[in-house]
């Protein structure tokens, strides 16, 4: 097997108390030799299988265990630099206690508080007995990780340390290393190291955004609904990302099972008739619009006012398009207005993307894939290619969703101030 190149890549590992922290030393070898600076956070108990000495002279740096070290008073913020300076946080081998902290943010240790400070993403490989890992919270909690955008790498089948033969060993420190290697080949350009103090040369204050979120629900009778899978995080982040800054935020949302952010005007709809009117609205008084929204293309035609009974045979439904609001929006522009519009396209995404910027009169236009692993709804991460009216393309890597927020706020900021033409 051919060493991936990990040049210029930063890798934090987490190790934790597993017989399988042993195979940590590997691990740690395997990325330095393809080129990655690593960084390594234990738990205590992965002290008992290997020792911080071991791994901190393989990285070549302190391994750090406690959030609150011994004999360093007042220095007990590394929980957030190394957060910010990760690329990739590698939680190997992960045991269940490991894996229920992470699943219901507990922060009571150096790994499980940088997980929370974390802005790159997380690949999680759990270890550990066989009825351990077929346990129902085990399951509910690894399922919790991967709806939160972490990536958990299936434990493997063999022998374990138990004696018992089944699933449960951590995956072998090549294939980890092979699977780091491609998260970083799919996100392909080299990783942009993120600003620590996102907005300082691009705030917002005296600027008026419009940010459109989530789904929208169409009724086909009171009780019955047409939606989609959209949860409103990528919006909401934004919006949030740009009250931070200082905008005076409208927030026009779909029904999401979010909390509605502070300092900011919500505006709560259902349907896409609705958002519509609370957009057009309110749209000549915008500086920036992201419409972020899913918006149903089409809607029942005649929506039943009682519930439809059942009936023999199949249901023929009659629908018809929905307004487009952010079309709406580019035709009656504003010329110094700056708007941002997103396509989540399966297939073709770079033709269809570029066609909708055209179409609709946008500045620019965010394309993302739903099919890729961390992309589109649900995850809190997203890896989107970034297209500019003047034709200038950006391939942003695989990042939290609150991080692409700020990164889009920088990139659209910055040229709108440069007077560049997107
Ligand atoms: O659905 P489509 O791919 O055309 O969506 C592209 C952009 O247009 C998105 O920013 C979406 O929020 C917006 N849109 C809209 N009203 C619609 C459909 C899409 O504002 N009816």
């Amino acid at each position: 097997m051919s060493t991936p190149d990990l040049s210029g890549r930063h890798l934090l590992l987490g190790v934790t108390g597993s017989i399988a922290a042993y195979k940590a030393a590997s691990l740690v070898r395997l990325f330095t030799t393809a080129g990655a600076e690593v960084r390594v956070l234990m738990t205590e108990s992965a002290s008992e299988f290997v020792t911080p000495l071991t791994l901190g002279t393989l990285s070549g740096g302190e391994v750090l265990t406690d959030v609150f070290p011994e004999n360093e008073e007042g220095n007990w913020t590394k929980h957030v630099t190394l957060g910010a300076w990760a690329d990739l946080f590698v939680v190997a081998p992960a045991t269940a206690q490991t894996v229920a902290k992470l699943a219901h943010g507990f922060c009571d240790s150096m790994l499980t508080a940088t997980a929370l400070s974390a802005r790159c993403p997380l690949l999680v490989c759990p270890a550990m007995d066989r009825e351990m890992y077929r346990h129902p919270t085990v399951r509910d909690n690894l399922e919790r990780l991967s709806e939160i955008g972490y990536e958990v790498m299936p434990a493997e089948r063999g022998e374990l340390a138990s004696g018992l033969v089944g699933q449960g060993r951590m995956p072998e420190p090549e294939a980890i290393r092979s699977r780091v290697a491609e998260q970083f080949s799919e996100s392909s350009s080299p990783t942009q190291h993120s600003d620590p103090s996102p907005g300082e040369d691009t705030p917002l204050s005296g600027a008026a955004v419009l940010v459109t979120a989530g789904p929208t629900r169409e009724p086909l009778d009171p009780v019955r609904v047409f939606t989609n899978r959209s949860t409103g995080t990528m919006g909401y982040a934004i919006a949030e990302a740009a009250a931070a800054r200082g905008a005076a935020v409208t927030l026009v949302s779909g029904p999401t099972a979010l909390d509605a952010p502070a300092e900011m005007e919500m505006v709560q709809v259902g349907t896409a008739a609705e958002m519509n009117e609370a957009v057009q609205a309110r749209r000549d008084d915008a500086d920036y619009v992201f419409a972020a929204a899913a918006v149903a293309d089409y809607t029942p035609t005649d929506p039943s006012a009682s519930k439809r009974k059942k009936e023999d045979g199949d249901l023929v439904l009659h629908l018809r398009r929905t307004p487009d609001i952010l079309k709406m929006v580019g035709d009656h522009r504003r010329p110094d207005q700056v708007l941002v519009g997103f396509a989540l396209e399966t297939e073709d995404g770079l033709d269809n993307a570029r066609r909708k910027l055209e179409d609709k009169h946008l500045d620019w236009i965010v394309l993302n894939n739903p099919t890729e692993t961390g992309a589109g709804f649900g995850p809190a991460t997203n890896r989107v290619t970034l297209l500019a009216r003047d034709g200038a393309m950006e391939e942003l890597p695989l990042m939290q969703k609150t991080e692409l927020a700020n990164t889009l706020l920088d990139r659209v900021i910055r040229a709108s101030r440069s007077g560049s033409p997107a």
